[in-house]
């Protein structure tokens, strides 16, 4: 990273801001089908086009990426805004006749994949300060679950009880209808994704070990019910929640996790990268 001066506005405004060296802008990346049907291995890429995209890594495809690279005209959940837009720019260019590229990145701190803090809907937490620095990187990484939730429901008790997750298992990925449907390759917010409901998430917390919630859409809970399963998936601040990993072209089973947050204090949510070992 440059070392370079940067003024303190720069640096107090917004939830994240982080500036990167040697980014170019998002238009400079090489195409990728929008809807995420190319997704498994290389992604093509003509030489002169640039790097090669890859979604999974090493030998037999050990490291699988489930994260989401991040898109201007991916969903964001916000009222009056469809799509993340802008969010990335060259802050100095050596089309400009600068001596080197210079980007910054300005990104809502629940955009893409990403992970959800105690404090995100305690606002006791949020004062004591149990925010994204205080996660325990030892539940967010290590073995975990993924698992097919059945398509036809959003995730409730009987669903849960229905996985017959074992006890012990203290992290898993819900794959849901929402893969399917490619939500997070649309660029409108879909209210209809699959999520917890509060009964699923109380069963959750009173029949398993879980400690890891992973789940393939920007919230774990569904819309109808938006705030009370995070409620209490959170309210023990032992459980972390991951929202909007890519886990299409998986198979179901056992793996080994790491996901890794930006560490921001102060914030209730991150980005985050995410992957699989088999
Ligand atoms: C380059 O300079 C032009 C003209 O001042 C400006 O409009 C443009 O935003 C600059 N681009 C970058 C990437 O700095
Ligand atoms: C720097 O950014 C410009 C766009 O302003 C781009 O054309 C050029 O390829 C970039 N150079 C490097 C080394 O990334
Ligand atoms: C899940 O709940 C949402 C509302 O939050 C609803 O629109 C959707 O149809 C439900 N999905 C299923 C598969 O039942």
């Amino acid at each position: 990273m440059a070392k370079l001066k940067m003024s303190s506005t720069l640096l107090s405004v917004s939830i994240l801001l982080v500036s990167l060296a040697a980014i170019s802008s998002p238009s400079a990346h090489p195409a990728y089908d929008d809807d995420g049907t190319v997704s498994c291995g290389l992604v093509d890429a003509a030489p002169k086009a640039g790097p090669a995209r890859r979604e999974v890594y090493g030998e037999g495809g050990r490291i699988i990426d489930i994260t989401h690279f991040y898109r201007e005209d991916m969903p964001f959940g916000e009222w009056g805004r469809v799509g993340l837009g802008q969010f990335l720019w060259l802050r100095m260019s050596m089309a400009n006749g600068s001596l080197y590229n210079f980007s910054e990145l300005k990104l809502p701190a629940h955009a893409g994949t990403h992970v959800d803090a105690p404090g995100h809907m305690f606002k006791d937490y949020f004062d004591a300060g149990f925010d994204i620095d205080s996660l325990d990187l030892d539940v967010l990484n290590g073995p975990a679950l993924l698992v097919d939730v059945p398509r036809d429901k959003n995730i409730t008790a009987e669903v849960m009880e229905s996985l017959h997750i074992p006890r012990g298992v203290r992290r898993v990925l819900f794959r849901t209808l929402n893969t399917d449907k490619k939500l997070m390759w649309k660029k409108e917010f879909d209210t209809s994704f699959v999520g917890f409901m509060k009964d699923g998430a109380q069963w959750l917390v009173d029949n398993t070990d879980i400690k890891l919630v992973g789940i393939d859409y920007l919230s774990v809970a569904a819309f109808d019910d938006l705030i009370s399963p995070h409620l209490v998936f959170h309210e023990s601040r032992e459980i972390i929640l991951v929202e909007a990993l890519k886990l299409e072209n998986v198979d179901a089973g056992i793996y080994s996790l790491h996901c890794l947050p930006l560490r921001l204090r102060g914030a209730e949510g991150s980005p985050i990268r995410c992957i699989l070992i088999k």
